[in-house]
């Protein structure tokens, strides 16, 4: 048997919708993206939807809508992708990365409190495996060091505290405290890339919650000329209304296409299911994997606090790198792929330039060397699951990384269910 770790769930309406964009004669930002962000506001709970060609580029976009740049600190975990930091790197603000705390994967109120400092203009959290930060928390200490902060621009000073920006490529569909994904921070920031739970092959969006005293339709118009040159029309409204335009800032180029639109209109049309999907997955894991010496996500399935399943990360205390990478070998050549996440930025060469050592991170490195992803995407099916636990627990127990105990009883997919089970 082979487990994929992450591939697209596609279906033929997916590729009719797309197609049906081919065939209309406009391909680029128009309709279907006004359909995608109106539904994601409606989804998430948030004020608005701006529809971006990625996850990273959202970022960007929400630092440089609060004029975060050089001489700016942006407060983020040392226990994520790339992504996050290099787009404080790109408005040339300084990334301040945080270790995890003892306990999880998220970053907590505790561990930014000692890093903020009067040079702090905002903080990203991320939804790692697709479960939210503590926002409340986090939102609870900004608030109590708000005379630290001085406002630089109209956004920030609405807000005023030090903002805080979800890196939320995880945890579309989750919630905390019963607020949704998207309405939870200032501005959290989706990806639609291929791996992601919902995708458009490449995209991404950056939704912005009720600000008091913020222009909502100036923040939205502000992301559009961000993200488009600048240019006061767009290619649409050019058709519409006249080819004349002005460009108001040297811009970026980052808007979506209605191509990628089209597909993400299906796939969150069908995010419920797929949603359902994962959540069913990870409760088969959690069931599976009970009782057996490793530390499991800990995904809420359902309720005010639900997960949105995006990764199965366990954690094998006491493992190291090189036995972890022994334990992947032996997994892929069972025909599992599993796979890491993450390896802390500061033992990445891009962030040991800006300074920063693994020797700082320990609880980082400690969990980094520990931990791996088992496969988890809505196209799996329960004998994959079961097949999986085996093959991880039995080459775990075999490398001693598990103590040797009564191999647990995956029990029949539910197809066997009432068939008689004779072992
Ligand atoms: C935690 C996290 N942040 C940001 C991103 C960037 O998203 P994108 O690939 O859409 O730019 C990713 C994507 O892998 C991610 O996993």
């Amino acid at each position: 048997m082979r487990v994929e770790f992450s591939p697209p769930d596609i279906t033929e309406e997916e590729i009719e919708a797309v197609a049906a964009v081919l065939r209309s004669g406009w391909i680029t930002t128009g309709e279907r993206v006004a359909e995608l962000e109106a539904a994601l506001t409606a989804y998430t709970g948030a004020a608005g939807t701006v529809c971006l060609s990625s996850g990273t580029a959202a970022l960007e976009m929400a630092l440089r809508l609060l004029g975060i740049g050089p001489g700016d600190e942006v407060i983020t975990t040392a226990y994520t992708y790339s992504a996050t930091a290099a787009a404080i790197c790109h408005v040339g603000a300084r990334p301040v990365l945080c270790d995890l705390p003892a306990e999880g994967y998220l970053l907590t109120a505790e561990m930014i409190e000692p890093l903020l400092t009067t040079r702090t203009r905002a903080v990203i959290p991320v939804d790692f495996a697709g479960i939210c930060c503590d926002y409340r928390a986090i939102k609870t200490l900004l608030w109590q060091k708000y005379r630290m902060f001085t406002p630089q621009n109209p956004v920030q000073e609405a807000i005023g505290r030090v903002a805080i920006i979800a890196d939320a490529a995880h945890s579309l569909g989750a919630c905390r405290d019963g607020v949704m994904s998207g309405a939870l921070a200032d501005f959290t920031c989706l990806s639609f890339h291929a791996v992601k739970n919902l995708t458009t092959a490449e995209g991404g969006a950056i939704c912005w919650r009720n600000i008091a005293g913020a222009d909502h339709s100036w923040i939205e118009r502000q992301i559009r000329l961000l993200s488009l040159h600048g240019q006061t029309r767009t290619a649409r409204e050019k058709l519409a209304g006249g080819w004349e335009y002005d460009i108001v800032m040297p811009g970026y180029k980052c808007n979506m296409t209605d191509c990628a639109a089209a597909l993400g209109l299906v796939q969150l049309r069908r995010y419920p299911e797929l949603l359902a999907r994962r959540r069913a997955i990870c409760r088969q894991y959690d069931t599976l994997l009970d009782g057996l010496s490793l530390e499991l996500p800990g995904h809420i399935l359902s309720g005010q606090n639900a997960s949105a399943c995006h990764l199965y990360p366990v954690y094998l205390p006491g493992c190291t790198e090189v036995r972890r990478g022994v334990l992947m070998e032996a997994l892929s050549g069972s025909g599992v792929m599993a796979n890491v996440h993450y390896k802390p930025l500061p033992m990445l060469t891009a962030y040991r330039a800006l300074g920063y050592s693994p020797d700082s991170f320990p609880n980082a490195y400690r969990r980094y060397a520990g931990e791996l992803t088992l496969p988890l995407h809505s196209r799996m099916n329960e004998a994959e699951v079961a097949y999986t636990v085996m093959q991880f627990t039995d080459i775990a127990t075999q490398m001693g990384l598990l103590p040797p105990r009564h191999r647990p009883r995956p029990g029949p997919p539910s197809f066997l269910e009432g068939e008689e089970d004779d072992d």
